[in-house]
């Protein structure tokens, strides 16, 4: 099985390459370097990273690849193969694209440039394998990809951290979502077969090896697309920081929602709205939780682990309320189905589920997922199987 995967993988990075090579010979008549950025999938910890708490992502066998070489002018030529779109644009705050793929490019670059990196200009062209809108962090692959390279091709000699909060500041200040680092992070740091548990607010982290043997872990895509920057996305990250703001009034040490307790958010209870409170409960648990599956996981107690994933998932669809009608029968499907572990992905308002499931109930969980969801809602879900694997990377 791993043998199988790894092939697969090599022949889908094969195939792109090949794609954007051709491309770049046809549009600028020469060869550039080859860099790749992945996805990620996150076990646990979701909307916990921009409250300084715990994640536990893991970069995936599916990313962005893109091939790049300085052009010698002031300008950046950008081509998107899955888009099938160009764009040109200058390196001035004012040179900002229209197309929001090539905001992502402008602004690691601009970002790049206002630490001091001296960024040239230059031609590129990409395509990727990390679906779009599906909650496995497609935008933070892109923006990795663009850090990493320009990085290695001007011998900037930025660190891997300051790599992803490049990404972070790109969807900050070009892409206009709040978002936290959890994305950038495992994109960058991802290692083959390990999650890595990371501590939000100190920024340290560790890997752990994931092989949970007679187990799998499957993502199944409801195939409804979100839209971090027009969701309630910064709308939530809002309700965290009023929730914090009303209990450091009495607990000045609370920093982030982070360092709160219930007692802590119960005391501001009559001072906040109840939508902010319940956002807050939801995030004092899920930090909880995270910690809580650490220890499971070390014990190889993997129905801890997926007790754990479900009660994200009721949090993220009742407390939080980011899940959706798609995401919400996936979880019953799974449940019904004896799946050990179910919850919603990500930033959430569409995307995937994601399942660790048993081998001997992964036949016939597949078959009722496709089968159910295909009746209620008029389309089949999709399903990618997991593969953990390295971050950011040069290929040639
Ligand atoms: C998106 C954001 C991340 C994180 C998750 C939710 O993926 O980019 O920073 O907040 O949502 O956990």
């Amino acid at each position: 099985m791993a043998r199988l995967s790894s092939i697969k993988i090599h022949l889908n990075i094969n195939i792109m390459r090949e794609r954007i090579r051709n491309k770049f010979q046809e549009l600028f008549a020469t060869e550039g370097s080859v860099y790749a950025s992945p996805g990620r999938i996150n076990l646990i910890g979701e909307h916990t990273d921009y409250n300084g708490g715990f994640v536990f992502p893991g970069a995936i066998d599916k990313g962005m690849i893109a091939e790049i070489k300085p052009n010698g002018l002031d300008k950046v030529r950008a081509f998107s193969v899955d888009l099938n779109d160009y764009a040109e644009f200058g390196l001035k705050e004012e040179d900002a694209p229209k197309a929001s793929w090539a905001r992502y490019i402008f602004g690691v670059c601009r970002e790049i440039i206002k630490r001091g990196g001296d960024v040239k200009g230059f031609d590129t062209v990409f395509a990727g394998d990390v679906p779009l809108g599906a909650g496995m962090s497609s935008s933070a692959a892109l923006e990795s990809t663009y850090a990493f390279a320009l990085n290695d091709l001007y011998n900037l000699n930025i660190d891997k951290f300051e790599l992803a909060k490049i990404g972070q500041s790109t969807e900050h200040n070009y892409c206009g979502v709040n978002c936290g680092i959890m994305d950038q992070f495992a994109s960058v740091f991802g290692a083959k077969g390990s999650l890595i548990r990371l501590d939000c607010r100190s920024l340290e982290y560790k890997y752990f090896p994931f092989n949970p043997v007679g187990y799998k872990l499957v993502l199944l895509d409801s195939v409804v697309k979100h839209e971090l920057a027009s969701s309630a996305y910064n709308k939530r990250r809002q309700s965290c920081e009023n929730a914090a703001a009303a209990i450091r009034r009495n607990h000045p040490e609370v920093e982030f929602l982070r360092d709160a307790t219930m007692d802590m958010l119960d005391e501001v209870k009559n001072d906040i709205s109840a939508e902010d409170y319940m956002r807050a409960e939801y995030v004092i648990g899920e930090v909880q939780r995270v910690l809580d599956v650490c220890d499971a996981l070390e014990k190889g107690d993997y129905e801890t682990v997926g007790q754990k994933m479900y009660e994200t998932h009721y949090g993220m669809s009742k407390q939080y309320e980011v899940s959706c009608e798609e995401l919400d029968y996936l979880n019953d499907i799974a449940k019904k189905c004896g799946v050990t572990g179910s919850r919603v992905m990500g930033g959430g308002f569409g995307g995937c589920t994601i399942n660790l499931v048993k081998e001997e109930k992964y036949d016939a969980f597949i078959k009722e997922a496709f089968k159910s969801y295909t009746e209620k809602f008029g389309h089949e879900p999709k399903l990618y199987e997991v593969v953990i694997s390295d971050g950011a990377r040069k290929l040639a």
